[in-house]
C-alpha cells in the first residue's frame, strides 16, 4: 500500500488543512505530529527507505524506540500539505535508544522534522505511558485568541481553565482535566520540551505563552476537536472582554459541579474557586 493512500496519511493530510482553514498556521506556523501503529508501518513497509543516516533528536525518548511517526517538516507550510504532501511531510523511524531519527519518506525536496520534534516527541512518550499507548497525534498550532490572552490574563492553569470553561457550557466536559500554561521560553529545544512534557502528565492542553498551543488526543478528530474547543473558548472571552472588562452573570462554581453529575465528569475543584 502506498503511504498516501493510507487512512492515517489521509486523515493526517485533512487535519493539516482543517488547521490551515482556521487561521492558525501563518507561514510554517505549527507542526503536527502521529504515532504511527505497527500494522500501519508494516502495510507502508516497501515504500519506507531504511538506509538514510541516524540524526540526533536533541533529547532521549527510550521508550519510543523503534517507533513510527509521520510528522510535518521544519519550515514547511500547512497550506501546502494537502496539495504536496511528499514535499512537506516526513514519516521517521527512531533509532533503538530513542535518541536519533532517521526520514524512511517523504520530505522529496530535503529538509528535516519539525523544530518542536523534542516536544513532539516527549509529550508521546508521557501519552504512551498516562493514556497506554491511547493517545497518538500531538498538535502544536498558533491560535489567536489563545495568544491573545496569554498577554492579558495572568499565566495560571487555574486561571485559564476556569475562564476558558466559563466561556461555553461544554467546554468542562471536552477538557475536563482543565489546561495548563508554559510562561514564555525558546521554542525549538530541549528545555521546552520538558517543561511542556511534564504538564502533559495532567493535561492535554499546554498554553505557550506568546507562542501557541500544543493539544494531545487518541486520533485526529479529538484533538483537532480539543484544539478548536479551547480556542473558540479563547474567541469568546477576547469577545466579552472587548465589550467590557466584567461580566454581568457567568456559571458559577456550582453550576459547573451540578454540570459534572450529570455529564459523568470529574472536575477538579482547584478550578472551582471563589472570585474576589
Ligand atoms: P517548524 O516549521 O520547525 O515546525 O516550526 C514552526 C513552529 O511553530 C515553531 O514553534
Ligand atoms: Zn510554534
Amino acid at each position: 500500500m502506498k503511504v498516501l493512500e493510507t487512512e492515517f496519511a489521509r486523515g493526517f493530510i485533512r487535519m493539516a488543512n482543517d488547521g490551515w482553514e482556521q487561521g492558525w498556521h501563518e507561514r510554517n506556523g505549527g507542526n503536527l505530529s502521529y504515532r504511527m501503529k505497527k500494522e500501519e508501518a508494516e502495510a507502508v513497509i516497501e515504500e519506507l527507505d531504511q538506509t538514510r543516516s541516524w540524526q540526533e533528536i536533541g533529547t532521549s525518548v527510550p521508550k519510543l524506540a523503534g517507533e513510527y511517526f509521520l510528522v510535518t517538516g521544519s519550515g514547511k507550510f500547512f497550506r501546502n500539505v494537502k496539495d504536496r504532501p511528499e514535499d512537506s511531510l516526513c514519516i521517521i523511524q527512531l533509532d533503538e535508544q530513542g535518541e536519533k531519527y532517521r526520514i524512511c519518506w517523504g520530505l522529496v525536496n530535503g529538509g528535516r522534522p519539525t523544530s518542536e520534534l523534542p516536544s513532539h516527541l516527549m509529550n508521546h512518550e508521557v501519552k504512551l505511558e498516562v493514556t497506554g499507548g491511547k493517545h497518538r497525534v500531538i498538535y502544536h498550532a498558533h491560535t489567536t485568541n489563545v495568544i491573545a490572552l496569554t498577554f492579558v490574563l495572568p499565566l495560571k492553569d487555574e486561571v485559564f481553565t476556569r475562564e476558558l470553561w466559563e466561556m461555553a457550557t461544554e467546554c468542562p466536559v471536552v477538557f475536563p482535566d482543565g489546561i495548563s500554561v508554559v510562561g514564555w521560553m525558546v521554542p525549538g529545544g530541549r528545555e521546552i520540551a520538558v517543561a511542556t512534557s511534564e504538564l502533559m502528565k495532567k493535561y492535554d492542553v499546554a498554553i505557550w505563552a506568546h507562542h501557541g498551543m500544543f493539544c494531545s488526543g487518541e486520533d485526529f478528530d479529538q484533538t483537532f476537536g480539543l484544539m478548536h474547543t479551547v480556542e473558540k473558548s479563547a474567541e469568546i472571552l477576547v469577545k466579552t472582554l472587548s465589550m467590557r472588562p466584567d461580566k454581568l452573570q457567568t456559571i458559577t462554581p456550582q453550576s459547573f459541579r451540578d454540570l459534572a453529575v450529570d455529564f459523568h465528569v470529574e472536575l477538579p475543584e482547584r478550578f472551582l474557586y471563589e472570585k474576589k
